[in-house]
């Protein structure tokens, strides 16, 4: 097990915690390690005198006192209804064609033991970044030292081909524990997928409010399946494009407007069972409490969306651009009134704007939690950026995000958008305490 350091939260705080936040814990940082170090850790003393020696001749202060750490176990995996952290790091695993059942359980356990870790602002290992053996590459790869947890959140989902795999064959020995709503999405119009954008085996979304703390956790993720699994594709988001708490700001995506405003809300503990946490009677027991993450990269031609008039912008989107409130009128959080009509005799929302075509009136009341991230990922040789939202979704029925992509296909913002990767993935219920992420599925 990792060391434990003597100040940390370890004593005070249950793993399986339901609370978030720990105010006290706001100075646990990697930084705790070299403390266990420098108080006479006898063993670690020779092979992490350099590294500890070091980083107290650094003197560094302690991590700053906002980051706060987010229980890693609970009912349900953190990072779904937790309040959306600013930054992302999204990435999609390919197992190898060598591991078998017994290397993607080990990989598994693997993945719990330094989530755990990363969760509390730790290195991951026995020794971390800098008092390992100085002739043996380091267990943590060390960018996060001095940083403290910065609210990180690993999610880890499951993708189809986990059930049977493209040949057929049931690699793993759980084809009769694919819930039967679980399937590869269908190809939707104007999908213009790129296929190394495209599907994964294992999942994981690292959300917190420092980026290097976020690519420091799905780095160390796929060293420690180095040899089993390979990131297959992946994603930095850089700012949140949806509020998933009521206690926050609603966010803007690079077309400039504010989009979360209608998410469903992690104070909606009413609608929560009933649109995003798989019920309690599944016929799969390992599925109850879990949920279905659903992932597209979405490209955005902003050069073309920024020659279109404010008056445009708004008709596409069924909102105003400034507050953010229905074009039939109201503030934010007013609900659209889709039979108001406008001055000029059409509808106030045009019947072709995104909210009144993605809205739950229109697709049977089927709701779902969006936690998007806005990304730019550098420019393309005309000197556009290569910008977009890359849009996660989570509901506990794919057949969800279907519809309601499904009656986006007349949406006017189709015009700017370009959907290039995507992915679903199976997200198991919370991690209790001893176990592992997704054990009930192999029991
Ligand atoms: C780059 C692509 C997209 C952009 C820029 C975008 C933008 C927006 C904006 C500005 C809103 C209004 C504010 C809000 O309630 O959040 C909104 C609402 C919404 N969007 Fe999108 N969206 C995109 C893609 C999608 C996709 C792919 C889906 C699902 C298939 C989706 C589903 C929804 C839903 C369900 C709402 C709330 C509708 C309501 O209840 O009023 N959006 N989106």
């Amino acid at each position: 097990m990792p060391k434990q350091r003597p100040d940390g939260p370890d004593a005070a705080e249950s793993p399986d915690s339901a609370t978030s936040g720990d105010a006290s814990g706001s100075g646990v940082s990697r930084r705790g390690f070299f403390g266990f170090a420098a108080v006479g850790a006898a063993g670690l003393a020779i092979g992490g005198a350099g590294g500890a020696v070091t980083a107290n001749a650094l003197g560094r202060a302690a991590a700053p006192a906002s980051g706060q750490q987010i229980p890693f176990r609970g009912a349900h995996q953190a990072g779904i209804v937790t309040p959306a952290q600013d930054r992302l790091h999204f990435a999609s695993f390919q197992l190898l064609r060598s591991t078998d059942r017994a290397g993607l359980v080990a990989l598994l356990r693997d993945w719990t033991e330094a989530a755990e870790q990363l969760t509390r602002g730790r290195d991951v290992g026995e020794t971390g970044a800098v008092s390992g053996p100085p002739l043996a590459p380091p267990e943590d790869t060390g960018e996060a030292l001095g940083l403290n947890a910065a609210n990180l959140t690993l999610t880890f989902g499951f993708g189809p081909g986990l059930f049977e795999s493209e040949d057929g064959t049931d690699r793993f020995g759980i084809r009769d524990r694919r819930p039967a709503e679980f399937e590869p999405l269908p190809s939707f119009a104007f999908d213009l997928l790129e296929p190394e954008l495209t599907g994964g085996d294992l999942c994981v979304q690292a959300c917190a409010d420092d980026p290097q703390v976020a690519v420091h956790a799905i780095r160390n993720l796929s060293r420690i399946a180095m040899g089993r699994a390979r990131i297959r594709w992946s994603q930095l988001g850089f700012g949140r494009t949806a509020s998933t708490s009521t206690a926050q700001d609603t966010p803007r995506n690079l077309f400039g407007f504010k989009d979360g405003t209608a998410n469903l809300m992690a104070e909606e503990t009413d609608e929560l069972p009933r649109h995003l946490w798989v019920p309690e009677d599944h016929p799969q027991a390992w599925i109850r409490g879990g949920s279905y993450l659903i992932a597209r990269k979405i490209a955005m031609t902003i050069e073309t969306w920024d020659r279109a008039s404010l008056r445009e912008q708004e008709q596409i989107v069924g909102r105003t651009k400034g507050e953010g409130g229905p074009l039939s009128g109201g503030g934010e959080f007013d609900s659209p009134n889709f039979a108001a009509f406008s001055s000029d005799g059409g509808p106030a929302i045009a019947v072709d704007a995104h909210v009144r075509l993605a809205h739950p009136d229109s697709n049977g009341g089927v709701r779902m939690l969006r936690r998007g991230y806005n990304y730019v990922d550098g420019n393309n040789p005309l000197g556009q950026l290569s910008a977009g939202l890359f849009f996660i979704c989570f509901q506990n029925d794919p057949a969800t995000f279907v519809r309601v992509q499904r009656a986006l296909k007349t949406d006017t913002m189709n015009e700017y958008l370009r959907h290039i990767g995507s992915g679903i993935w199976a997200v198991p219920r919370g991690i209790a305490a001893g176990e592992f992420v997704g054990q009930a599925l192999f029991e």
